[in-house]
């Protein structure tokens, strides 16, 4: 089967302040979602890429793909969100047509991914990985705390030993069939999910990580657009 990313680009982006959805903000005067559609349609293993648009942004986001420049080796697909990533990612499945057997995942939110990374997670895949995750081991230690209040003191709970924890990023890589089926058992469970590979631990299938790259960051807060801007300057030089 040939390969396809589904780009979820459907959320609000609250923590970066206000403004447009996170996915159509500008880097260096192009949208954060076209960032993210060149890093995935760079791969020459990527044979269409779905953009998960706002539920109600889907003409205006079909639009901006036709008014950049984008590899034609390539098809583009445009579909409408849900009210979570989640239900945004699955809507992006429904749309895959019958000859993709290899489906990566990819936030808008991770505009500078470089393409090394996205083959690898493909040829990860390709090699027999059900599931296959980009990650970076941790430069902070993490504690478990009990949540409470804003602004009250959280007790904390665990420490667990940081050389064995790795902070996620995307595309994540799954057979097809691996990954509709997780989103099928968690939507009946009416669990949430933050990542997709989470969804397939849960089906109890393998999940494998290979080294994720710095530079796939995710956008979140307004000092993350003045490091991306960095490093698309960087670039640049
Ligand atoms: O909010 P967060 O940073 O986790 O979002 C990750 C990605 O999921 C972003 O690219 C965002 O546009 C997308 N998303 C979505 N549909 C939602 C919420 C988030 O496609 N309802």
């Amino acid at each position: 089967g040939r390969t396809a990313v589904v780009i979820p680009a459907a959320g609000r982006g609250v923590r970066l302040g206000p403004g447009a959805p996170k996915a159509l903000r500008a880097l260096n005067g192009t949208p954060m979602l076209i960032h993210a559609v060149r890093a995935m349609a760079a791969s020459r293993a990527v044979s269409l890429v779905v953009v998960v648009a706002p539920p109600d942004g889907a003409p205006e986001v079909k639009n901006l793909l036709d008014a950049h420049a984008l590899p034609e080796r390539t098809d583009y697909l445009v579909v409408p969100g849900g009210d979570t990533r989640q239900e945004s990612v699955r809507l992006g499945l429904e749309a895959l047509p019958e000859n993709i057997g290899t489906v990566l995942v990819h936030d808008a939110a991770r505009p500078l991914v470089p393409v090394d990374t996205v083959d690898a997670v493909i040829a990860a895949v390709f090699d027999g990985a059900p599931a296959v995750v980009p990650a970076l081991p941790l430069a902070d230690t993490v504690k478990e705390v009990e949540p409470r209040e804003k602004g009250e003191p959280e007790p904390v709970v665990a420490t667990p030993e940081r050389a064995r924890l790795r902070a996620v990023q995307t595309p994540q890589g799954f057979d097809r069939g691996t990954l509709v089926r997780a989103h099928e058992t968690v939507a009946v469970s009416g669990e949430g999910a933050t990542d997709d590979a989470g969804m397939v631990e849960r089906l109890g299938a393998p999940v494998v990580v290979v080294p994720g790259h710095e530079e796939a960051f995710k956008v979140t807060r307004p000092l993350d657009l003045l490091l991306a801007e960095a490093v698309l300057a960087r670039r640049r030089a």
